[in-house]
């Protein structure tokens, strides 16, 4: 874990507690972070989850890889550092919008056990729920959809550093909640990460 490089800071505790925003503006935040290889369905999934959420009252947000690398993570790659600095940023945002008292949605492939292990870490020290959410496609489910057409420049040696091909993936090992999209429709992935939420006495409306 990288340390602090500020000398002279010093935490500034707000006036309200968490539980005191959350009872007030009837939140309840937890993230939940989808893992998995590119076009493996977390993007549709989180995408389709935030928008039953949000129809039904409950705050949810989603950040999302390839949007999230267009702002904020605009300056980093697919290096093995790269990607930790990715997921360790993404993380400690995660982490704020939970804190905050949002549903958070997170779809970043985020391939090494040990950034999802810091991002979960984060939470959990600051009392904040993470789940992880794996969202296990096969390769060669993904590569056969291959919507942006990226397996096939991997393939052909277009892109360098590819997950699942020329780049590792691990697959974790503890996650809370594991959905197969090859094998169900996205109504019932969608239906799966809600009725998860509700086991965990999240409210989901419906
Ligand atoms: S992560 O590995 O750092 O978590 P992230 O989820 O942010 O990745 O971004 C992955 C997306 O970037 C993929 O869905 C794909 O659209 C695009 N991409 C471009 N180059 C690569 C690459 N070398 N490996 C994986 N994804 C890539």
């Amino acid at each position: 874990m990288s340390t602090v490089k500020s000398t002279n800071i010093h935490w500034h505790e707000g006036n309200l507690t968490r539980d005191e925003r959350w009872d007030h503006l009837k939140l309840n935040g937890c993230t939940m972070w989808f893992t998995g290889l590119s076009a493996s369905g977390k993007s549709t999934i989180a995408s389709a989850l935030e928008q039953v959420l949000v129809q039904r009252g409950v705050h949810a947000y989603r950040l999302d890889g390839d949007n999230v690398r267009f702002g904020l993570n605009k300056n980093l790659g697919f290096s093995a550092e790269d990607r930790a600095e990715n997921i360790r940023r993404i993380g400690e945002v995660a982490k704020l919008f939970c804190d905050a008292g949002c549903v958070t949605l997170t779809s970043f492939i985020s391939p090494y056990i040990a950034d999802r292990d810091a991002a979960r870490e984060v939470h959990e020290e600051g009392g904040l729920t993470f789940f992880e959410v794996f969202v296990d496609t096969p390769i060669e489910v993904c590569e056969e959809r291959d919507p942006k057409g990226l397996y096939k420049k991997a393939r052909a040696g277009e892109i360098k550093g590819f997950t699942g091909i020329d780049d590792p993936y691990e697959a974790p090992k503890k996650a809370e909640l594991v959905i197969k999209p090859a094998e169900h429709s996205l109504e019932e992935c969608v239906q799966q990460c809600l009725d998860f939420l509700a086991s965990k006495g999240y409210k989901v409306g419906g």
